[in-house]
């Protein structure tokens, strides 16, 4: 009984310990890049990493309120990301609630604070 009762517990704590490490790897911006490098991303054919490598030229769009892309207005992040899967990946726009919205949402804001920390300390001389 005794043995059975540490087993039990065991393979609870092992549980634990796993969800944990796979939690800490699939943080969203984490799931987001995954998807920005995925070309199958949203039924699409290319993938977002091969026209903004490494999310070059996106740090701003974490802050932005209004985009235009291809001479197109558009008036939120995930409109902006839906029109490039629409537009550029050929893929299919996604709900603005999905989860994966909300990743790929979350590794565009996270390339504006790895740029915000790369931000020169000195302050201005005057
Ligand atoms: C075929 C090339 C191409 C692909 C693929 C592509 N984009 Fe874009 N994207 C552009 C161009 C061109 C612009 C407008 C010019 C710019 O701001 O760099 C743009 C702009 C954006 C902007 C607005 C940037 C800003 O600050 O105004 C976001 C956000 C964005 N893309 C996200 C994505 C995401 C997410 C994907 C994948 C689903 C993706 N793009 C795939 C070409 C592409």
């Amino acid at each position: 009984m005794k043995v059975l009762k540490i087993m039990i517990l065991s393979l609870i704590a092992l549980g634990l310990v796993f969800s944990a490490a796979f939690a800490m790897k699939h943080m969203p911006e984490e799931r987001g890049k995954m998807l920005f490098n995925d070309a199958k991303f949203a039924g699409g054919i290319k993938a977002c990493n091969s026209c903004h490598p490494d999310g070059k030229g996106l740090e701003k769009a974490g802050d932005k309120k209004e985009f235009m892309i291809m001479g197109k207005t558009q008036k939120s992040l995930e409109e902006a990301v839906n029109f490039c899967i629409e537009n550029a990946n050929k893929g299919k726009a996604l709900d603005a609630k999905s989860e994966q919205m909300k990743d790929i949402v979350a590794y565009i804001k996270s390339l504006g604070k790895k740029a915000g920390k790369e931000m020169p300390k000195k302050s201005p001389g005057y």
